[in-house]
């Protein structure tokens, strides 16, 4: 069968192995036409765990972490992308993220899409003192730390990011973009 035609630019969209909003994350992925997915090596973990496909749209491509270089973020310096999403994003990503460090795909995705201004939006999973998440064998209660809390805020200062809190303002800012997009 013949591969779909690759539209560019296109969204980029970064998957971390935060259990947190994985599923929902994934559904919104696959509403997206022409989307590249970067999946982190604990994504891939959590994807296993919870049984899940990631059965992407045929305009997808998919990058796994595979190089300790990160070889498919050449794909920024082309302008393959128009925005960058990454969500859910674990808070050892957004720690990663806040302080500069890009040693993952998803860290180096967002690096990149920020050295080559790619608007980026961020869902942070961790941002209440108290939340349900979603373990393997069901919803388990957890406290995120006061540094996970610190992390998300400190990334809010970031330059061409926005960071989501919840899953409605993750499909609004979607939803918002592509409005923009559309209007050139
Ligand atoms: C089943 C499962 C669920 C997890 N859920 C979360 C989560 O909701 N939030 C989080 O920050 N980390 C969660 N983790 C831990 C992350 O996967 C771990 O910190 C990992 O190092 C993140 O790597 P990444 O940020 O490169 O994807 C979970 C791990 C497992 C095995």
């Amino acid at each position: 069968m013949a591969r779909a035609s690759i539209i560019k630019p296109r969204w980029a969209w970064a998957l971390t192995g935060s259990g947190h909003y994985f599923t929902q994350s994934l559904a919104m992925i696959r509403d997206l036409a022409d989307v590249d997915v970067f999946v982190s090596k604990a994504a891939a973990e959590v994807l296993r765990m919870y049984r899940e496909e990631l059965a992407l749209p045929p305009t997808a491509r998919l990058y796994r972490d595979t190089t300790a270089s990160a070889v498919p973020v050449g794909n920024f310096y082309h302008g393959d992308y128009h925005t960058l999403v990454v969500a859910p994003a674990s808070s050892n990503t957004v720690a990663k993220c806040v302080f500069g460090i890009s040693d993952t795909l998803a860290t180096n995705v967002f690096a990149q899409a920020g050295k080559c201004r790619v608007p980026v939006m961020v869902f942070a999973c961790d941002t209440a003192p108290e939340q349900e998440t979603r373990a393997p064998e069901g919803m388990v209660k957890v406290y995120p730390r006061a540094i996970d809390l610190e992390n998300t805020a400190r990334l809010k200062a970031f330059a061409a990011t926005q960071v989501v809190e919840t899953l409605a303002e993750l499909g609004a800012a979607i939803a918002a973009r592509q409005a923009a997009l559309r209007h050139g």
